[in-house]
């Protein structure tokens, strides 16, 4: 071979070499992700696609819808007696906590009601049969209500207990299940509450038991394969972005059988999402939005009525890592796999900082069994103390990464902020935070959520242009990249392909 030709040869390999390390990030330190969230697509939110819960019959009674009843003839709301035995009263003239009762779905016409101490309403077959107790930790038959609502009012209910008789409201205050017949629905029917809400929980357990297990399969299918498709990464690919960060739920990893109500197809779709990477040269972050038990009580990570659970107990614990290892297992081989986040969003005090590290050690050992290059994703504790609580662990880790999620939402302090409060928001304060959980030797850092949307209302779409590009400012200091929160939205500021399509952003 003459020296010309080997010259070319390694020209070729040099020019060949770059492209694959600017294509998949592994080689070029410099490299960082700019990635978009698929929200809403393997793990449903009810706010970025609501008509997913159009078909639901009685959809305004899922779980963890927080109701109150109150009597029509009394003109009281239904409540539990906080103090000894827990006894349902119908003599309360305001409705707080202990007159708000957090739904168990069964199916569309049956339900069991859940009081603040977390214990179910039930006939008291300890003494007086009739009489309505909250004791039960679990429910059961005795536990179990049938409720009826008036044809031409939907806020009229009735309550049929399990033994056959309506709940009514005496006029003592006390509220007995031995209500036979039809009162007609009047003022004077002391069976007829008058039901209002404060709404619930719109997640993947609303909306797969809301389906049932029918129909839920069927439209989970569609959604998953209409939501995001594969010209949708495409489109990220064409538009500067070079990774996709993709929340899911724990049960995932029991496809095709995973536990109800949960159902099966999701682990198909994120093929399909691997499958599609690879061809658009997209980075793929897998993101364990839902861990079993929730991990902070909301939507987002699969809560049945708001209860936090994760990471209570050791078993739980291991589950969560079996979950880490499943898709470890499946796809630590595809070159697009760059990142695991081993959780979204754990909230404190709920979880505790030993149970999150406890796990944090088991689940980096777990994606280091299949891969030493994926990058190891930790999410911070919301309402923890310090961003760098974890970073004790992480000293001993490779490619470790720190994810903080930064929104300029959820706290009074940006209530009466104008446009430019916000951008010095950005400026200043985010960008202290960022320098906070960006040190030498440390996890790098991630802006794992974000958006160009803020409480502000009527701002013209410069100010967007100019907030979302204070972000990106700031954010591209973040030493691992950051992604934005999310692709697809009904609510457009929060969709980053409308936000591109109409010139608010460009990455
Ligand atoms: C409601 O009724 C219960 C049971 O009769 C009674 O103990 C309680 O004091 C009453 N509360 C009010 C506010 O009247
Ligand atoms: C890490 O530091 C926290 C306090 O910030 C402490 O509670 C925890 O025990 C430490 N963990 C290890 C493994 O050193
Ligand atoms: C933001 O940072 C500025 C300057 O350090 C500080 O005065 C202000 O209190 C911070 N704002 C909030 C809401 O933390």
């Amino acid at each position: 071979m003459n020296l010309y030709i080997s010259r070319q040869l390694l020209t070729i390999c040099l020019v060949f070499s770059c492209l694959i390390s600017l294509c998949y990030g592994r080689v070029n330190p410099h490299f960082k992700v700019k990635a978009v969230n698929l929200g809403g697509w393997l793990l449903t939110e009810g706010w970025i696609k609501p008509s997913l819960f159009d078909g639901i019959p009685n959809k305004d009674l899922l779980d963890g819808t927080e109701m109150q009843l109150k009597s029509v003839t009394t003109g009281k709301f239904l409540g539990a007696e906080s103090r000894g035995r827990t006894i349902i009263v119908a003599n309360r003239s305001a409705a707080s906590e202990w007159e708000t009762f957090l739904l168990w779905r069964i199916n569309e016409n049956t339900f069991n009601f859940r009081v603040f101490n977390g214990k179910f309403v039930g006939l008291d077959t300890q003494g007086n049969v009739i009489d309505v107790v909250a004791a039960a930790t679990v429910p059961g038959s005795s536990e179990t209500f049938q409720i009826v609502r008036k044809s031409n009012d939907l806020s009229r209910f009735r309550i049929k207990a399990p033994n056959g008789f309506f709940l009514q409201a005496k006029s003592a205050g006390l509220l007995t299940a031995d209500y036979d017949g039809d009162g007609g629905w009047g003022d004077d029917d002391p069976s007829v509450f008058v039901f209002q809400s404060s709404g619930g929980p719109r997640g993947e357990y609303q909306v797969t038991n809301g389906y049932g297990p029918h129909k839920a399969p069927q439209v989970m299918k569609e959604h998953w394969s209409t939501f995001i498709v594969e010209d949708d990464f495409k489109f990220i690919a064409k538009n500067g972005l070079n990774a996709v960060r993709i929340p899911v739920g724990w049960w995932i990893a029991h496809d095709p059988t995973p536990p109800k109500p949960f159902v099966s197809g999701s682990l198909h779709a994120l093929d399909n999402a691997f499958r599609w990477a690879e061809k658009y040269k997209l980075l793929v972050i897998i993101d364990l939005h839902a861990a079993p038990g929730s991990q902070n009580g909301w939507e987002h990570s699969a809560t049945r009525d708001g209860s936090q659970e994760w990471g209570k107990t050791d078993a739980n614990i291991a589950q969560t890592v079996a979950v880490i290892d499943f898709l470890c297992a499946r796809y630590a081989k595809s070159p697009s796999l760059h990142a695991v986040e081993l959780i979204n969003e754990p909230r404190a005090p709920g979880v505790t900082l030993d149970s999150l590290n406890k796990y944090y050690s088991a689940g980096y050992k777990a994606v280091r069994k299949y891969s030493s290059k994926a990058y190891v994703i930790m999410s911070i504790r919301l309402y923890g103390t310090d961003a760098r609580e974890s970073f004790n662990i992480t000293g001993r880790m490779k490619r470790a990464v720190i994810d903080v999620h930064y929104y300029n939402l959820y706290s009074n302090v940006f209530n009466d902020m104008t446009v430019q409060q916000n951008i010095n928001f950005i400026n200043a304060n985010r960008s202290q935070d960022l320098s906070y959980v960006t040190i030498p030797h440390g996890p790098l850092s991630f802006v794992g959520e974000w958006v160009a949307e803020w409480q502000l209302q009527g701002a013209t779409k410069e100010d967007y242009q100019r907030f979302a590009q204070a972000q990106l400012n700031v954010w591209s200091r973040a030493t691992f990249g950051w992604a934005y929160w999310t692709f697809k939205n009904v609510n457009h500021h929060w969709s980053l392909e409308w936000m591109i399509n109409n010139g608010y952003i460009k990455v």
